[in-house]
Protein backbone atom coordinates (compact mmCIF):
# COMPACT_ATOMS: atom_id res chain seq x y z
CA UNK A 1 0.00 0.00 0.00
CA UNK A 2 1.47 3.35 -1.30
CA UNK A 3 0.62 6.37 1.33
CA UNK A 4 -0.60 9.66 -0.10
CA UNK A 5 2.63 11.18 1.46
CA UNK A 6 2.56 14.41 0.97
CA UNK A 7 -0.81 14.76 2.53
CA UNK A 8 0.13 12.76 5.39
CA UNK A 9 2.96 15.06 6.65
CA UNK A 10 1.27 18.05 5.78
CA UNK A 11 -1.34 17.23 8.01
CA UNK A 12 1.16 16.07 11.01
CA UNK A 13 1.95 18.06 13.62
CA UNK A 14 3.03 17.52 17.51
CA UNK A 15 -0.09 15.65 19.43
CA UNK A 16 0.51 16.31 23.41
CA UNK A 17 -2.90 15.55 24.43
CA UNK A 18 -4.96 12.45 23.84
CA UNK A 19 -8.63 10.66 24.59
CA UNK A 20 -7.87 8.15 27.83
CA UNK A 21 -9.06 5.32 25.79
CA UNK A 22 -6.32 2.79 25.00
CA UNK A 23 -5.06 2.05 21.07
CA UNK A 24 -8.36 -0.12 19.44
CA UNK A 25 -7.65 -3.42 18.43
CA UNK A 26 -7.79 -2.37 14.80
CA UNK A 27 -5.16 0.22 15.39
CA UNK A 28 -3.05 -2.16 16.92
CA UNK A 29 -3.17 -4.96 14.86
CA UNK A 30 -2.19 -2.45 12.08
CA UNK A 31 0.05 -0.80 13.76
CA UNK A 32 1.81 -4.20 15.02
CA UNK A 33 2.01 -5.44 11.39
CA UNK A 34 3.37 -2.16 9.97
CA UNK A 35 6.03 -2.76 12.45
CA UNK A 36 7.10 -6.31 11.89
CA UNK A 37 7.15 -5.69 7.78
CA UNK A 38 7.90 -2.11 6.99
CA UNK A 39 10.55 -0.42 9.33
CA UNK A 40 13.35 -0.88 7.26
CA UNK A 41 15.98 1.91 6.50
CA UNK A 42 18.85 2.65 3.71
CA UNK A 43 21.43 2.01 6.40
CA UNK A 44 20.11 -1.57 6.96
CA UNK A 45 20.34 -0.96 10.56
CA UNK A 46 17.49 -2.98 12.53
CA UNK A 47 15.63 -0.91 15.37
CA UNK A 48 13.67 -2.71 18.00
CA UNK A 49 10.04 -1.21 18.23
CA UNK A 50 7.62 -1.91 21.06
CA UNK A 51 3.87 -0.37 21.53
CA UNK A 52 3.21 -0.34 25.40
CA UNK A 53 0.37 -0.07 27.23
CA UNK A 54 0.92 2.30 30.36
CA UNK A 55 -1.25 -0.10 32.17
CA UNK A 56 0.76 -3.03 31.51
CA UNK A 57 3.26 -1.55 33.11
CA UNK A 58 2.29 -0.07 36.34
CA UNK A 59 5.19 -1.01 37.96
CA UNK A 60 7.54 1.54 35.61
CA UNK A 61 6.55 4.79 35.89
CA UNK A 62 6.30 5.86 32.26
CA UNK A 63 6.29 9.47 32.53
CA UNK A 64 6.17 12.71 30.60
CA UNK A 65 7.17 15.18 33.22
CA UNK A 66 3.72 16.39 32.40
CA UNK A 67 4.10 17.54 28.25
CA UNK A 68 1.68 14.45 27.61
CA UNK A 69 -1.52 14.33 28.65
CA UNK A 70 -4.05 11.45 28.45
CA UNK A 71 -1.62 9.20 26.44
CA UNK A 72 -2.18 5.03 26.95
CA UNK A 73 0.13 3.87 24.12
CA UNK A 74 3.44 4.38 23.62
CA UNK A 75 5.50 3.76 20.94
CA UNK A 76 9.21 2.98 21.81
CA UNK A 77 12.51 2.76 19.34
CA UNK A 78 15.52 1.40 20.46
CA UNK A 79 18.48 0.68 18.66
CA UNK A 80 22.28 -0.44 18.67
CA UNK A 81 24.84 2.77 18.96
CA UNK A 82 27.16 4.53 20.02
CA UNK A 83 25.24 7.50 20.48
CA UNK A 84 27.16 9.05 17.43
CA UNK A 85 26.75 7.12 14.29
CA UNK A 86 24.45 5.99 11.42
CA UNK A 87 22.12 4.25 13.58
CA UNK A 88 20.72 7.29 15.32
CA UNK A 89 19.87 8.79 11.21
CA UNK A 90 18.40 5.03 10.46
CA UNK A 91 16.74 5.33 13.61
CA UNK A 92 14.62 8.87 12.75
CA UNK A 93 13.72 7.26 9.01
CA UNK A 94 12.22 3.85 10.43
CA UNK A 95 10.82 6.09 13.68
CA UNK A 96 9.24 8.71 11.28
CA UNK A 97 7.95 6.06 8.69
CA UNK A 98 5.51 4.98 11.66
CA UNK A 99 4.45 8.64 12.67
CA UNK A 100 3.25 8.76 9.05
CA UNK A 101 1.86 5.16 9.02
CA UNK A 102 0.07 6.25 12.56
CA UNK A 103 -0.95 9.94 10.63
CA UNK A 104 -2.50 7.77 7.68
CA UNK A 105 -5.03 6.19 10.62
CA UNK A 106 -6.00 9.53 12.14
CA UNK A 107 -3.31 9.03 15.27
CA UNK A 108 -1.76 11.80 16.91
CA UNK A 109 2.18 10.93 17.92
CA UNK A 110 4.60 13.46 19.30
CA UNK A 111 8.57 12.63 19.12
CA UNK A 112 10.25 12.83 22.25
CA UNK A 113 13.70 12.68 23.05
CA UNK A 114 14.34 14.56 26.37
CA UNK A 115 10.79 14.76 28.06
CA UNK A 116 10.69 10.93 29.16
CA UNK A 117 11.65 9.17 31.66
CA UNK A 118 14.33 6.96 29.85
CA UNK A 119 14.94 4.14 32.77
CA UNK A 120 11.41 3.16 33.27
CA UNK A 121 10.71 3.03 29.67
CA UNK A 122 14.40 0.93 29.40
CA UNK A 123 13.38 -1.43 32.17
CA UNK A 124 9.35 -1.73 30.37
CA UNK A 125 10.85 -3.21 27.18
CA UNK A 126 14.12 -5.08 28.78
CA UNK A 127 16.73 -2.94 26.92
CA UNK A 128 19.70 -4.86 26.03
CA UNK A 129 23.29 -4.24 26.99
CA UNK A 130 24.30 -1.94 23.89
CA UNK A 131 20.87 -0.24 22.90
CA UNK A 132 19.69 2.92 23.87
CA UNK A 133 15.98 4.51 23.68
CA UNK A 134 17.06 7.66 22.20
CA UNK A 135 13.04 8.56 21.43
CA UNK A 136 9.76 7.45 22.64
CA UNK A 137 6.33 8.78 21.18
CA UNK A 138 2.87 8.16 22.50
CA UNK A 139 0.50 7.01 19.94
CA UNK A 140 -3.61 7.43 20.18
CA UNK A 141 -6.33 9.56 19.27
CA UNK A 142 -5.34 13.14 19.71
CA UNK A 143 -7.91 15.17 22.43
CA UNK A 144 -9.70 17.59 21.02
CA UNK A 145 -11.03 17.04 17.78
CA UNK A 146 -9.43 20.54 15.63
CA UNK A 147 -11.71 21.82 13.28
CA UNK A 148 -10.83 22.72 9.68
CA UNK A 149 -10.23 26.86 10.69
CA UNK A 150 -7.87 25.29 13.83
CA UNK A 151 -6.06 23.15 11.23
CA UNK A 152 -5.75 25.78 8.62
CA UNK A 153 -4.26 28.15 11.15
CA UNK A 154 -2.27 25.64 12.75
CA UNK A 155 -0.50 24.86 9.59
CA UNK A 156 -0.14 28.47 8.69
CA UNK A 157 1.32 29.54 12.31
CA UNK A 158 3.80 26.56 11.49
CA UNK A 159 5.08 27.33 8.21
CA UNK A 160 5.86 30.59 9.98
CA UNK A 161 8.40 28.88 12.45
CA UNK A 162 10.22 26.71 9.41
CA UNK A 163 13.25 28.23 8.26
CA UNK A 164 12.99 29.82 4.64
CA UNK A 165 14.31 27.65 1.86
CA UNK A 166 17.34 30.32 1.41
CA UNK A 167 18.92 29.39 4.92
CA UNK A 168 18.60 25.47 4.42
CA UNK A 169 18.72 24.27 0.59
CA UNK A 170 21.67 25.32 -2.04
CA UNK A 171 22.40 25.02 -5.34
CA UNK A 172 25.48 23.39 -5.82
CA UNK A 173 27.70 24.76 -3.27
CA UNK A 174 26.81 27.23 -0.21
CA UNK A 175 26.88 30.61 -0.92
CA UNK A 176 24.17 29.93 -3.35
CA UNK A 177 20.76 29.99 -2.14
CA UNK A 178 18.31 27.55 -3.96
CA UNK A 179 15.28 28.80 -5.75
CA UNK A 180 12.23 27.10 -5.90
CA UNK A 181 12.27 27.56 -9.73
CA UNK A 182 15.54 25.49 -9.70
CA UNK A 183 14.56 22.91 -7.96
CA UNK A 184 11.94 21.81 -10.20
CA UNK A 185 10.08 19.00 -10.28
CA UNK A 186 11.75 18.48 -6.80
CA UNK A 187 10.51 21.70 -5.27
CA UNK A 188 7.78 19.66 -3.15
CA UNK A 189 9.93 16.93 -1.97
CA UNK A 190 12.14 19.94 -0.35
CA UNK A 191 8.93 21.46 0.55
CA UNK A 192 8.22 18.46 2.79
CA UNK A 193 11.62 18.21 4.20
CA UNK A 194 11.16 21.96 5.24
CA UNK A 195 8.09 21.09 7.51
CA UNK A 196 9.25 18.15 9.18
CA UNK A 197 9.49 17.37 12.97
CA UNK A 198 13.18 18.06 14.63
CA UNK A 199 14.56 18.79 18.11
CA UNK A 200 13.65 21.77 19.50
CA UNK A 201 12.52 22.77 16.19
CA UNK A 202 16.05 23.57 15.26
CA UNK A 203 15.51 21.88 11.64
CA UNK A 204 19.55 21.12 11.16
CA UNK A 205 18.79 20.22 7.96
CA UNK A 206 20.90 21.45 5.30
CA UNK A 207 20.54 20.28 1.26
CA UNK A 208 22.94 21.03 -1.38
CA UNK A 209 21.02 20.61 -5.21
CA UNK A 210 23.24 19.31 -7.74
CA UNK A 211 21.30 19.35 -10.75
CA UNK A 212 24.00 18.29 -13.05
CA UNK A 213 24.05 14.82 -11.19
CA UNK A 214 20.65 14.95 -10.19
CA UNK A 215 21.37 14.37 -6.75
CA UNK A 216 20.71 16.06 -3.18
CA UNK A 217 23.75 16.58 -0.67
CA UNK A 218 22.71 16.08 3.10
CA UNK A 219 24.06 17.80 5.55
CA UNK A 220 23.83 18.53 9.05
CA UNK A 221 24.09 22.16 11.00
CA UNK A 222 24.92 21.28 15.12
CA UNK A 223 24.92 24.24 16.87
CA UNK A 224 27.46 24.98 19.55
CA UNK A 225 25.77 24.43 23.01
CA UNK A 226 22.79 23.48 21.88
CA UNK A 227 21.41 21.91 25.34
CA UNK A 228 20.19 18.78 23.10
CA UNK A 229 23.82 17.83 22.69
CA UNK A 230 23.95 16.67 26.52
CA UNK A 231 21.39 14.16 25.56
CA UNK A 232 24.59 11.67 25.69
CA UNK A 233 23.59 10.44 21.73
CA UNK A 234 23.68 12.47 19.00
CA UNK A 235 19.93 13.53 18.32
CA UNK A 236 20.19 15.68 15.57
CA UNK A 237 21.50 13.06 13.65
CA UNK A 238 17.42 11.77 13.94
CA UNK A 239 16.75 14.86 12.40
CA UNK A 240 18.52 13.87 9.13
CA UNK A 241 17.06 10.94 9.45
CA UNK A 242 13.96 12.17 9.49
CA UNK A 243 14.47 14.57 6.53
CA UNK A 244 15.64 12.17 4.21
CA UNK A 245 12.70 9.90 4.88
CA UNK A 246 10.20 12.98 4.05
CA UNK A 247 12.54 13.48 0.91
CA UNK A 248 12.95 10.16 -0.25
CA UNK A 249 9.18 8.80 -0.06
CA UNK A 250 7.71 12.20 -1.45
CA UNK A 251 10.55 12.15 -4.31
CA UNK A 252 9.06 8.00 -4.94
CA UNK A 253 5.40 9.89 -4.51
CA UNK A 254 6.21 12.57 -7.23
CA UNK A 255 7.50 9.49 -9.62
CA UNK A 256 11.47 9.50 -8.57
CA UNK A 257 13.52 6.66 -7.85
CA UNK A 258 17.00 7.25 -6.25
CA UNK A 259 19.69 5.78 -4.14
CA UNK A 260 21.87 6.82 -0.77
CA UNK A 261 25.74 6.46 -1.00
CA UNK A 262 27.38 8.31 1.77
CA UNK A 263 30.44 9.60 -0.63
CA UNK A 264 31.73 13.30 1.07
CA UNK A 265 31.82 15.41 -2.54
CA UNK A 266 34.11 17.81 0.01
CA UNK A 267 32.31 20.95 -1.23
CA UNK A 268 33.85 24.07 0.66
CA UNK A 269 32.01 24.66 4.16
CA UNK A 270 32.28 28.03 5.18
CA UNK A 271 33.05 29.20 8.75
CA UNK A 272 29.43 29.45 10.72
CA UNK A 273 29.58 31.70 14.05
CA UNK A 274 27.09 29.23 15.62
CA UNK A 275 27.76 25.84 14.71
CA UNK A 276 28.86 23.49 11.94
CA UNK A 277 27.69 22.03 9.09
CA UNK A 278 28.70 18.16 8.59
CA UNK A 279 28.46 15.80 5.36
CA UNK A 280 26.23 12.94 5.78
CA UNK A 281 24.14 11.60 2.45
CA UNK A 282 23.79 11.71 -1.02
CA UNK A 283 20.36 11.20 -2.46
CA UNK A 284 20.93 10.25 -6.45
CA UNK A 285 18.28 10.08 -8.65
CA UNK A 286 18.37 6.27 -10.96
CA UNK A 287 15.20 6.65 -12.80
CA UNK A 288 11.90 8.38 -13.20
C1 LIG B 1 14.13 13.93 17.66
C2 LIG B 1 13.04 14.79 18.26
C3 LIG B 1 12.96 14.94 19.64
C4 LIG B 1 11.93 15.70 20.21
N1 LIG B 1 11.83 15.78 21.58
C5 LIG B 1 10.79 16.44 22.16
C6 LIG B 1 10.63 16.44 23.58
O1 LIG B 1 11.44 15.87 24.34
N2 LIG B 1 9.55 17.07 24.10
C7 LIG B 1 8.62 17.70 23.31
O2 LIG B 1 7.64 18.24 23.83
N3 LIG B 1 8.75 17.73 21.94
C8 LIG B 1 9.80 17.10 21.36
N4 LIG B 1 9.92 17.08 19.97
C9 LIG B 1 8.91 17.72 19.12
C10 LIG B 1 9.40 19.01 18.47
O3 LIG B 1 9.47 20.03 19.42
C11 LIG B 1 8.46 19.38 17.30
O4 LIG B 1 8.53 18.38 16.34
C12 LIG B 1 8.84 20.71 16.66
O5 LIG B 1 8.68 21.77 17.56
C13 LIG B 1 7.97 21.02 15.41
O6 LIG B 1 6.59 21.04 15.71
P1 LIG B 1 5.57 20.06 14.97
O7 LIG B 1 6.05 18.62 15.27
O8 LIG B 1 4.22 20.34 15.57
O9 LIG B 1 5.65 20.32 13.50
C14 LIG B 1 10.96 16.35 19.38
C15 LIG B 1 11.07 16.20 17.99
C16 LIG B 1 12.07 15.43 17.42
C17 LIG B 1 12.14 15.24 15.95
Amino acid sequence: MKLDYIHFIKERISHRSYAADPLSKEHRKSLELFLQEQTENPYNIPIRFNLIEKKDNQLFKLGTYGVIRGAQTFLVGSVISDGDDDALIAYGYSFEKVVIFAQSMGLGTCWLGGTFTRGNFAKAIHLDEFEIIPCVSPIGIPHEKRTLLEKAMRTAARSAKRKPWKEIFYLNNFDTPLMKEQAGDFAEALDMVQIAPSASNKQPWRIIYNPDKTCFHFYLHTLNGYAGNKLGFKIQKIDIGIAMFHFEAVAAQLGFQGEWHAADPKIFIPHYHDGENSYINTWTVTGS
